[in-house]
Formats: structure tokens, C-alpha cells, sequence
């Protein structure tokens, strides 16, 4: 256990030396000290050509015994989940570590009876209840596989979901509440199923009581659970199985289903929460602020939703795989007022308190003393995740949340790095404000230059690529390693590439600057410019279009559309036409994907060649006009000067 806890600074240096040095045997020690059915034959096999990854190679388990069994002797009536509901009337829920276990042993027992077999795909289309880190947990169980389909997602978002991975069964609610509206998620569910021959039977849990009524091959969820009891062992899995599939944006083409495996998944998201958050089962030794609490198990919360990586890796796995005490949240931060989260993390005794940038410039901007009205001062550790954050945010989250005593960790990663690949070790290594800092033990980051060559010294900018293999890494993608191959292996040959820039300071430490693909980050989402723009397509008026980013105060990035139409007729009512394209939008991906703005025009810059020059319209929606370079060479350079007349 010595290795897997980083304590100091000296610690971190000489845990990164060893894994760079000899990354196998530093894996052997961290993954020892799991529970593993049968010890692996060997730690790492790759190739980053093919490519190929494997850690732990034919090693067993299964990560609900890590995440539940494994603690019943030592902390059986410790909480391990609170819930907290959207209402702050309707009352908390709290689960032992033993309630947990026999709820997902239940539930595994449900899935069970109602024909699911080790490697069906189950898809997950639930609110922020407890019942849906159950419906995970069980899977993991008996080795199904979970694909969670975040609740904001549209019907045609769901079933395309479904159908990729051919999921068998179907997981939902009645509905599920968020602020002061209900999401109708058994309704929208039912229309995609229209269109999902694979699934055999959906089972659903009443949470908001609408009186929706069940259709053929449909169950209730209070149904079920009545009908078996909470024995169930855990089956053997291969370090290599799949443990869950998970969407994620492409900047082209449908959705990715990232895969993750069982055995790399636990080691790297266990070792990360523990080591960056600083989270401790039994804090003898403090650091920050006063905890008047002795011996007890630190309470951690992240505000994210299981419905992305986030909630899945530090909500649900790398949390319990430590034993620690994991805060679920249902609702939103503004109501029913901005003082939500702050209300939670007084409630609650929060220690450490994890959220995205784009939460933090609402609240900034909203509750500015509201954070004073609560006792905030059991938290430790703030941590950061999505997007870049700025200063201004930072300097907030600081100041009025942290009273300057708290380390925040700005934690870079991705849907497909499985955990956190930079960032600062709360109190142990230094944090700089907007900068994710270092990278964690294992993870072997460099900057390239345009042409792939690795650039040495520092301070130093390029794109940043992953060179070493490291336990959290997908896969592959669900039924195309093709993609998987080209997407992220072959822009730099032999190198892991996340679509992301950065910058090395002299000391080492990264900045991430934004994404070099066309991914744009809304409110902490990725989303794929040419998936929207396809969909605009389809509106019939509609000839081409194009979408960048630029600079949102909340959201961080909004969405600017450009739009030409087949008939350049000015009789038609554009603000019309501008709701039925967010619409169109809303319906095929969900509400997140809306465009803030939409520019009708005559004509888009392309380049000779038939190119958008999207550099010139991002540049223009950014209301950065001074220098857009060279146009003399567009096929139609008279377009420019229009649309920078009507830019909105
Ligand atoms: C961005 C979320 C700067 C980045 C865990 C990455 C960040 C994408 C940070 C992945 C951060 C995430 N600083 N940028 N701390 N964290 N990003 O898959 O562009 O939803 O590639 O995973 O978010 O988003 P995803």
C-alpha cells in the first residue's frame, strides 16, 4: 500500500522516475494490491502500430469485488453512496458498503432473470439516481457490458447508441428530475425503441411517478427486484473483457464507442482518485483547513453526470475501489437557487469537491457571496475537469470556495484515457493556476511539431501526444478499430493523440490550449462540428453550412452557425427558420448541440480546392477581425467582407 499512496513531493518524483523507467513492474506493485480471482501472466503487451494494448494479460476478476466485497470486513456500515436528491425537501439516501453490495448483487440477479449473459450489452438511459450506479455495478457483476446514455440525449441519439452496440436490454426511468422541469425519459426511450430490433426487454424504474404505462417487453423495476434475492457472486472476468462502452463526440462521422477493460480500468482509476484528490479512508495526518473529525472517511463529490466519463470514473469506480464515501447528485447547481452546491457541501461535510469550469463561471457569476453563507470548511481539495479553465474562473473557485487554502487540481484527460492524465497531487506537488501541471506516474506526455518531431527543452508549445501505453487506455472503438486506428494512432505514427494542443512551461508543468480537431467544447460537451452541420444539411432549405466556436462567458465555448440556403430568396422569416433548425438539432443529438448563433449567407470562403475555410469564419464569430489573412487565394473571396457585415 506504500506504493499506491503518494505522500510528498519526493514520492511523486520517484514514483514517475520508476514508471518511466520500468513501467511493468511499477504496474505489478499498483495492481497487486487489488483482489484478483488469478494472478496475470504478463503486465503489458502493445503496439502502438497496429495498434495493439494489453495490461494484465490473463489475469481475473471482477471490479465489483474491488469495489464492494472487498470492503465488507473492514467498512461493511461505512457510507458509501449518498444520494442527494434534486429537491433539497425530498431527504438524502445514504448506503452502506454492505447495502450496496446486496442492491447491485439484487439487481445482478434481475438482469440475470431477465436473460442477460456475460458480454450483452445493456444500455443505460437513466436519471442521477441511485439506482443507476446500481444498474452499473450489476452489470459489472455478471459481466455485462454497461453502455450509459447520458439523459440530456434526444431519442434518435439514444437509438443510435443502442444500435451500435447492439444492446439487448434497456434501462430507463418514468422520468427524472432536473431543476425545476422532468425529463420524459420513458417517452423518449420508447420512440428510439421504435427503432432498436436488438432489444429484448426494458425494465423501468419508477423515480417521478407520471402515470406512463408499460408496452410489450417491458417491466417494472420494483417488480423485479421483488421476485430474487441479493446472493450473487461475482463472475470471473478477464483483465481484457469489456467492462462498459461509452459515446463519445468525433469531429466527424457518428459517435465513437469508446470500450474500456476491466482490469487496466480499476488499477488506473483507483490509483488516480486516490493520488490526485489526496483522498484518504482514515485521515490521521491533515492538511489545509480545520477537520474536527477524527479517523473518518473523507466525503468526496463530483458534480458530474454517470452519463459521461467523469461519473463513471470518479463518481461510481475510482471512488469505491478505495472505499471511500462518493456523493451522487440529481440536480442542477442553480436550483432551486445558486447556493445548491454549497447547501450539499456543508450538508454532506464535503472534502473534496470536483466540478467543471463551466459550473464554476455560473456560479462565479451568480452566487458571488452566496459560497460565504455556507460553511465550506471541511473541503480540501477542489478539482477542475472538461476544458481549459481560465484565470478569471480559477482565481473564483480560489477565493471564494477555497479561502485560498485549497489546492485545486486542473485534471486533463479523456472519455477515452479512462482517468486523469495530468494534473497537480492536491497538497503534494504545486498547482499553477491554469495549468493541468504535471503528468501522474505512468503517463508519458510529449509536445510535436507540425511534423510529428518531438520537441525537447523547455518552454516549449505543440500538440500533445501520448508515447507509453498506460493501464486506463480504451481499447478500441465498439465494431470499428479501423477508426480507433485512424483517429488516434495515426496522426503521429507510434504516439496516442488526443486532439488537444499544449504548452511546457520551464519547469515542466502543462498548459492544454484547446483542441486542434474540429471537437468544440460547450459547457464542458464535446461536440463534432461536421456531425451538426450534416444535420443542418437535411433541413430542406438548407444548401451548406458551417460551424465554429467562439468565446462564451458560461459555457466556455457557444456554437455560431453559418447557413446558406438553396434559394437565396429573402422573403423567408429567418428567425424561423432559425428555431427549426435548432430544432432539427435538438431532435437528432439533444438540447446541448443548439447553436447559439446563426448567420444566414450568401456564400462560404473555400479554398480552390472545394475547402471550408472555417480559420476565417472562426475568426469572425470571435469578432477578430484585424488579421484574417491572406483571402486573395479563395475561390470566392468576395464572400468575406458580406458576412462580416452581418455577422451577429
Ligand atoms: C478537454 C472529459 C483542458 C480536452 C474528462 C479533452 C480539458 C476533452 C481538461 C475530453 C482540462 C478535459 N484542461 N482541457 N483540465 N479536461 N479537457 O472526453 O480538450 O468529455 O480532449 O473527457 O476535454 O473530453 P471528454
Amino acid at each position: 500500500m506504500q506504493r499506491f499512496q503518494i505522500n510528498s513531493y519526493h514520492e511523486y518524483e520517484k514514483a514517475y522516475k520508476d514508471s518511466v523507467e520500468n513501467p511493468e513492474a511499477f504496474w505489478d506493485e499498483i495492481a497487486s494490491s487489488f483482489l484478483w480471482k488469478k494472478k496475470w501472466t504478463k503486465t503489458l503487451e502493445w503496439d502502438f502500430t497496429k495498434p495493439e494494448v494489453k495490461w494484465f494479460v490473463n489475469g481475473k476478476l471482477n471490479i465489483t469485488e474491488n469495489c464492494l466485497d472487498r470492503h465488507l470486513e473492514e467498512r461493511a456500515n461505512q457510507t458509501a453512496l449518498i444520494f442527494e436528491p434534486n429537491s433539497p425537501n425530498e431527504a438524502a439516501q445514504y448506503f452502506t458498503y454492505k447495502a450496496l453490495h446486496s442492491k447491485v448483487c439484487q439487481f445482478a440477479n434481475v438482469l440475470k432473470a431477465n436473460g442477460i449473459k456475460k458480454g450483452d450489452r445493456v444500455c443505460i438511459y437513466m436519471p442521477m439516481v441511485p439506482e443507476l450506479t446500481i444498474a452499473v455495478l450489476a452489470c459489472a457483476r455478471i459481466g455485462a457490458v454497461h453502455s450509459v446514455v447520458f439523459g440530456g440525449f434526444s431519442s434518435s441519439a439514444l437509438a443510435a447508441r443502442i444500435n451500435d452496440a447492439q444492446c439487448k436490454m434497456l434501462l430507463t426511468a418514468d422520468g427524472g428530475f432536473r431543476g425545476d422541469k422532468i425529463t420524459p425519459l420513458k417517452a423518449i426511450a420508447d420512440e428510439a425503441l421504435q427503432s432498436c430490433p436488438s432489444i429484448e426487454k426494458t425494465i423501468v424504474l419508477k423515480r417521478v411517478l407520471s402515470d406512463v404505462a408499460l408496452k410489450t417487453n417491458q417491466v417494472w423495476w420494483h417488480d423485479e427486484i421483488k421476485k430474487v434475492d441479493d446472493n450473487c457472486p461475482a463472475v470471473e472476468i478477464d483483465a481484457e473483457d469489456m467492462l462498459f462502452i461509452l459515446y463519445t463526440s468525433g469531429s466527424t462521422g457518428k459517435p465513437k464507442g469508446m470500450v474500456h477493460t476491466c482490469g487496466g480500468y480499476m488499477v488506473y482509476t483507483a490509483y488516480t482518485f486516490r493520488n490526485v484528490f489526496q483522498y484518504r479512508c482514515d485521515r490521521t495526518q491533515r492538511y489545509g483547513r480545520e477537520d474536527t473529525r477524527a479517523s473518518m472517511p473523507d466525503v468526496y463529490w463530483c458534480t458530474a453526470d454517470i452519463g459521461w466519463i467523469t461519473g463513471h470514473s470518479y463518481i461510481v469506480y475510482g471512488p469505491l475501489a478505495n472505499g471511500a464515501t462518493t456523493v451522487m447528485f440529481e440536480g442542477i447547481p442553480s436550483y432551486p437557487d445558486y447556493g445548491r452546491f454549497w447547501e450539499i457541501c456543508e450538508k454532506h461535510r464535503v472534502n473534496q469537491f470536483y466540478t467543471a469550469p463551466t459550473a464554476i463561471r455560473a456560479l462565479a457569476k451568480n452566487t458571488v457571496n452566496l459560497a460565504d453563507n455556507y460553511n465550506l470548511k471541511h473541503i480540501k481539495t477542489l478539482g477542475t475537469v472538461g476544458e481549459p479553465i481560465n484565470l478569471e474562473a480559477w482565481n473564483w473557485y480560489n477565493d471564494y470556495v477555497g479561502k485560498g487554502k485549497c489546492p485545486i487540481v486542473d485534471t486533463w484527460w479523456q472519455t477515452e484515457t479512462g482517468g486523469i492524465m495530468i494534473s497537480s497531487l492536491a497538497g503534494v506537488t504545486n498547482d499553477k493556476p491554469t495549468y493541468a501541471t504535471l503528468p501522474l506516474p505512468g503517463v508519458q506526455p510529449v509536445l510535436l511539431d507540425e511534423k510529428g518531431n518531438e520537441i525537447q527543452g523547455n518552454p516549449a508549445e505543440g500538440i500533445l501526444a501520448i508515447k507509453f501505453p498506460w493501464p486506463g487506455l480504451a481499447r478500441t472503438i465498439y465494431g470499428d478499430h479501423q477508426r480507433y486506428k485512424n483517429v488516434y494512432f495515426s496522426a503521429y505514427k507510434g504516439k496516442y493523440f488526443p486532439g488537444d494542443g499544449a504548452l511546457r512551461d520551464k519547469s515542466g508543468n502543462y498548459r492544454i490550449t484547446g483542441r486542434v480537431d474540429d471537437v468544440i467544447i460547450v459547457s464542458g460537451h464535446n461536440l463534432g462540428t461536421a456531425p451538426i452541420e450534416d444535420i443542418i444539411d437535411e433541413h430542406p432549405l438548407v444548401a451548406e453550412s458551417a460551424i465554429v466556436g467562439f468565446p462564451h462567458d458560461i459555457k466556455g465555448n457557444a456554437l455560431y452557425g453559418y447557413v446558406t440556403l438553396k434559394d437565396s430568396d429573402n422573403s423567408y422569416n429567418h428567425d424561423a427558420l432559425r428555431k427549426e433548425i435548432n430544432q432539427l438539432i435538438s431532435d437528432s443529438i439533444g438540447p446541448i448541440a443548439k447553436l447559439e448563433k446563426i448567420q444566414f449567407t450568401d456564400g462560404l470562403p473555400k479554398t480552390r480546392s472545394g475547402k471550408i475555410m472555417r480559420r476565417i469564419l472562426r475568426k469572425i464569430a470571435e469578432k477578430d477581425t484585424s488579421n484574417l489573412g491572406d483571402t486573395s487565394t479563395l475561390l470566392n473571396p468576395e464572400c468575406v467582407q458580406d458576412i462580416m457585415d452581418n455577422a451577429l
